[in-house]
């Protein structure tokens, strides 16, 4: 089955790639990935200058899903700049995902990174674990002018990762700020923000970084992220492609982020608990699930959830 894809004109080889966070930091990280199956190589959401990110212990698998609280570890963007070359000789795209800790550093990262000609630069707007730094994408006011701001340095396409959004009022306000702004795909979800895993028998919680608040991700995340998935794809008339991250640790996952609307998918945690090898599983896995049902392509799938 050819699981190949085409977002904003870049062909991807298989629909599956590793979300931003997972397993991407470090150039070595980023080479196993450009030779494993992933579909992409996704960098880590670099930041001006290098960080160390939060103190540890700051990622929390459980049954279920995860919670992190990573707070952008990275090298810094000039080191990923000087990366990009080397890690587009993987034959499969490389996305540079850029997250300022305000405007102007977003600006700054786009201008030099755009330079770098990844085949995709996405502008993370909803990192929830920098103490002290709302989510940008939760103010539609600040979103519009940042993204106005960056579209014009960016020659490749530019996408850009939300979070989630829990109320329609909200996923209608957000899309006509990603209508106006000349976004070429969307990136949906990024972690849920701010929950609590708390461990019982020790009585604390099981990150250390602001008081034990982190992003939730892995399958208990899948139906917040199919609704996002599902709500930007219905309000924008499938017209902006949509890259479906949450919840996909199997290939039926995978449907059902088609079917809502997704053109690939990503994966963090279930990539963090199993390492490369998840992709090939999942490749494996699709392909039988879309067999099963007669299908022969994601194409034929995509979008057509059959409202009851
Ligand atoms: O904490 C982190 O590094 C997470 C980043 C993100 O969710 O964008």
């Amino acid at each position: 089955m050819d699981l190949s894809v085409t977002i904003a004109g870049v062909k991807f080889p298989t629909c599956f790639m590793n979300a931003s966070g997972a397993l991407c930091v470090t150039r070595e990280e980023l080479i196993t990935l450009g030779r494993s199956r992933a579909g992409a190589i996704v960098t880590k959401s670099m930041t001006l200058e290098p960080r160390v990110g939060n103190p540890e212990p700051r990622y929390y698998g459980f049954t279920g899903g995860s919670i992190n609280s990573m707070g952008l570890p990275n090298l810094g963007y000039r080191a990923y700049a000087e990366m990009i070359p080397e890690l587009t000789r993987f034959g499969k795209p490389v996305i540079a995902s850029i997250a300022g800790l305000c405007e102007d550093d977003f600006l700054t990262m786009a201008r030099a990174i755009n330079q770098a000609r990844p085949d995709l630069i996405e502008v993370n707007l909803s990192c929830p674990n920098i103490p002290g730094k709302p989510q940008i994408a939760y103010d539609p006011v600040d979103s519009e002018r940042l993204l106005k701001r960056v579209r014009p340095l960016i020659t490749v396409p530019m996408g850009v990762k939300l979070p989630p959004y829990f109320d329609p009022a909200h996923h209608a306000v957000m899309a006509e700020v990603i209508r106006r702004c000349g976004v070429d795909y969307l990136n949906l979800i990024n972690s849920v923000g701010n929950g609590l895993v708390v461990d019982p028998k020790h009585e604390t919680p099981v990150i250390k970084p602001k008081g034990g608040f982190g992003g939730l991700g892995g399958s208990l995340i899948k139906p917040v992220a199919l609704a996002n998935v599902r709500a930007f794809w219905k309000l924008l008339e499938g017209r902006i492609p949509i890259i479906g991250t949450g919840g996909v640790v199997q290939g039926v996952d995978a449907f059902e982020h088609v079917l809502c609307g997704a053109s690939a998918v990503q994966v963090g945690t279930a990539l963090v608990e199993e390492g490369v090898a998840v992709f090939e599983r999942l490749e494996r896995e699709l392909t039988a699930e879309l067999a099963m049902r007669g299908k022969q392509s994601l194409e034929e799938c995509r979008g057509k959830l059959k409202e009851l």
